[in-house]
């Protein structure tokens, strides 16, 4: 047997891939990440083709120890990868062939590198929404703590980012976390629906070996088998799935990052961020610059952008495998690196955040955060709400010429207004009176964000 070709698929071949097509087409360089998904496969592969005895069963141990053996050999570094070989999966099945011999050469019976590479994704997917979503845990967690300690920290609430109402600090945080929740709840639905096996799809139509399909995905946690192996071997939905809801994510922690960038600022002076999370000018001595939420805020620009790189990716392709697909694996893992480190530096960065409760207080006090609550007050007094809502901007009015908070006007000044403003206004239009007033579930209330955070305790089981 004589070939010009010496590839693992090289029968056909008259002459060997040009050096400059061989640079151009492998994957090995970055796909060699999924090589603990890629011998998973291959060893539950092998031990269904001996159940269903297509293999002999002391080939299929070989293939499983061998296997074993080259997953040592990867993690402690001595295995070498080799760009001739292509892409992960052929480097092991060549390895393992040069290792165990024959038994090698029969593990990609009934199977072809499009159903293993649709597999081994599948698993990868899921194994890294199992990281992040604990991941995601920890944040909850610290972002749990932080609000619990400033539960009763007034802070300016914004629309428009201008001082709206006031909130409280703690209520804040718990916003932020209901974020995060969602997020999480979103990778765990793509876990759903991508926990299916892929093998047995071959290279498109199946396979004409007696598979039983059902006890490979048993063996690899697969909830059950996939419907079409047309749909199968093309299908990246669930990788496209993940990087909209990775995207999200740091939608979310860019979101956090402006308004901790914002916060941190003299203007603003709310929080006060952790040195060793900040980083200094080579230039302006009294500088303290928020490069961790900054950096956070920019990365969330590559990740939407890998988001829409696999949507494109997919838009042309007829079924069944293309060439394309191998193009998704660096977008996907660009934004599992991401997305991971953006989570871990939040989770360490929220339990040190220092909160500048005076300040806060002060923002809030400035800017009539409170005249909704002198409104609402006379509106139980008996007057229409727009006629409140008039009166009480005349006042504000007045109050901002004068230069004082509507709280520091005296009760004849602020009867020039409505008739209906007695002695007991003074309750009702502070900040600690605003905000006790809003008591009910989900509102800024202390109280209710104190059992806010205990039913966020009890779901968590801590
Ligand atoms: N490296 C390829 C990929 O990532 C594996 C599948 C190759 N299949 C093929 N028929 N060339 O998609």
């Amino acid at each position: 047997m004589s070939s010009g070709n010496a590839k693992l698929w090289g029968g056909r071949f008259a002459e060997s891939t040009s050096a400059l097509v061989e640079k151009f087409s492998e994957s090995v360089s970055f796909d060699s990440r999924l090589y603990r998904q890629d011998i998973r496969g291959s060893q539950a592969h092998a031990r269904m083709l001996a159940k269903v005895g297509v293999l002999g069963t002391e080939d299929a141990e070989r293939i499983v120890a061998g296997l074993d053996a080259i997953l040592e050999r990867i993690e402690s570094g001595q295995f070498e990868w080799s760009e001739k070989l292509e892409d992960v999966h052929m480097n092991i099945e060549a390895r393992l062939t040069e290792d165990i011999g024959d038994a090698g050469k029969r593990l990609h019976t009934g199977r072809s590198r499009n159903d293993q590479v649709a597999t081994d994704l599948r698993l990868y997917v899921r194994d890294v929404i199992d990281d992040l979503a604990e991941l995601i845990g920890r944040l909850e967690g610290a972002l749990l703590d932080l609000a619990e300690r400033e539960a009763d920290t007034v802070m300016p609430g914004f629309t428009h980012l201008q001082i709206a109402q006031p909130v409280t600090f703690g209520h804040h945080m718990l916003a932020w976390r209901e974020q995060i929740l969602r997020d999480r709840s979103r990778l765990l639905d793509c876990r759903k629906r991508l926990n299916l096996l892929p093998l047995g799809s071959a290279a498109l139509a199946g396979t004409v070996y007696p598979i039983d399909r059902h006890y490979t995905a048993g063996l690899l946690g697969f909830d059950g088998v996939t419907e079409n192996s047309l749909d199968t071997v093309s299908d990246r939905d669930f990788a496209i799935e993940f990087c909209a809801a990775a995207g999200l994510i740091l939608v979310h922690l860019s979101r956090w990052s402006e308004e901790l960038i914002l916060w941190s600022t003299p203007m603003f002076g709310f929080v006060d961020l952790p040195d060793r999370f900040c980083t200094g000018s080579s230039i302006m001595p009294q500088k303290k610059n928020p490069d961790v939420p900054e950096l956070v805020r920019g990365k969330t620009g590559r990740v939407i952008g890998n988001l829409q790189a696999l949507l494109v990716l997919m838009k042309g392709q007829p079924l069944a495998y293309n060439r394309d697909n191998q193009e998704d694996k660096p977008p996907l893992f660009d934004t599992v690196d991401t997305v991971s480190m953006c989570l871990q530096v939040y989770a360490e960065m929220v339990p040190h955040i220092a909160v500048k409760r005076d300040n806060c207080r002060a923002a809030a006090a400035k800017g009539f955060s409170t005249a909704t609550d002198l409104a609402d007050y006379l509106v139980k007094k008996g007057l229409p709400f727009r006629d409140a809502h008039h009166a009480v901007g005349s006042a504000v009015g007045y109050a901002a010429q004068k230069g004082c908070d509507l709280s520091e006007l005296s009760l004849e000044e602020l009867r020039q207004f409505s008739p209906l403003v007695e002695k007991d206004v003074y309750e009702r239009i502070t900040l600690e009176g605003s905000l006790n007033a809003r008591n009910h579930y989900g509102a800024t209330a202390p109280a209710q964000v104190r059992a806010a955070i205990a039913r966020a305790r009890a779901a968590r089981g801590a």
